[in-house]
């Protein structure tokens, strides 16, 4: 699958595919796992708000996958991938680099959200990261992250439902089997609030159910 080749689909199948054939390098299950994140993770609307030739910074990038998917598309112009995982951004230079356009983001190991690269992006992408930040540094890590957006740029900010409570616990039982953590969800008002009294306008509010999961998506431009 690929741009070029004019196939490139943000199907929930064809990312999947795209996803387990670039991560070959990875052990089995990482691999299977990493090619099942569009089934749960609405990649699929994610790309719809990222324009042609975007300066991206994804905040958290984990593993590469969103930027690999938008390299792919030919999406972006320049992009940079920060996280505290460096086994997690060396995967994502692989994945990069596997696109055939790698030379257009860079990834940089970040220990504090202070540490997000001192520039402005067309859009700034925070997806399933903040649940993860303790409670009382959550709204400290969005200041950070809007700061980076340009104006006229969008911040897109994705994580999981508070409710309902069967949805809630399988995002709990996910992460205490996958990261090893009992999450808080985050409160998605506020991070709208916060957003919006920095300058912003919500573009976007969607809650988008996945198999057992609930996704929250807030798209946020700054006027
Ligand atoms: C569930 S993963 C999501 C990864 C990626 N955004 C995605 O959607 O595939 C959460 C990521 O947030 C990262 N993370 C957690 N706390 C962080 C922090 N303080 N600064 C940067 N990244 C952080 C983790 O290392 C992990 O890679």
């Amino acid at each position: 699958m690929s741009s070029e080749s004019g196939s490139f689909s943000f199907s929930r199948p064809d990312l999947s595919r795209f996803l387990f054939d670039l991560y070959d390098y990875e052990p089995g299950l990482l691999r299977r796992l990493i090619s099942a994140r569009p089934h749960v993770c609405p990649f699929d609307h994610i790309e719809r708000h990222i324009p042609q030739d975007a300066r991206v910074l994804d905040v958290g990038c984990g593993n590469g996958a969103l930027l690999a998917i938008l390299l792919a598309a030919g999406r972006i112009k320049e992009a940079v991938g920060c996280d505290v995982h460096e086994g997690a951004l060396a995967s994502a230079r692989t994945a990069a680099d596997r696109t055939g356009r790698g030379n257009a983001v860079s990834f940089r190991r970040i220990q504090d959200f202070q540490e997000l690269p001192d520039a402005l992006f067309d859009v700034v992408t925070m997806v399933d990261v903040l649940h993860h930040v303790p409670d009382g540094a959550r709204a400290q890590a969005v200041a950070q992250a809007i700061r980076r957006v340009a104006p006229g740029g969008v911040f897109l900010f994705k994580d999981m439902v508070e409710g309902p409570f069967w949805r809630k616990l399988a995002h709990n039982l996910d992460d205490l089997i996958f990261s090893g953590e009992w999450v808080k969800q985050v409160k998605t008002a506020d991070v709208e609030k916060q957003v919006i009294n920095a300058g912003f306008e919500l573009v976007e509010s969607k809650n988008i159910p996945r198999l057992f999961y609930g996704n929250t998506l807030r798209v946020l431009k700054r006027v």
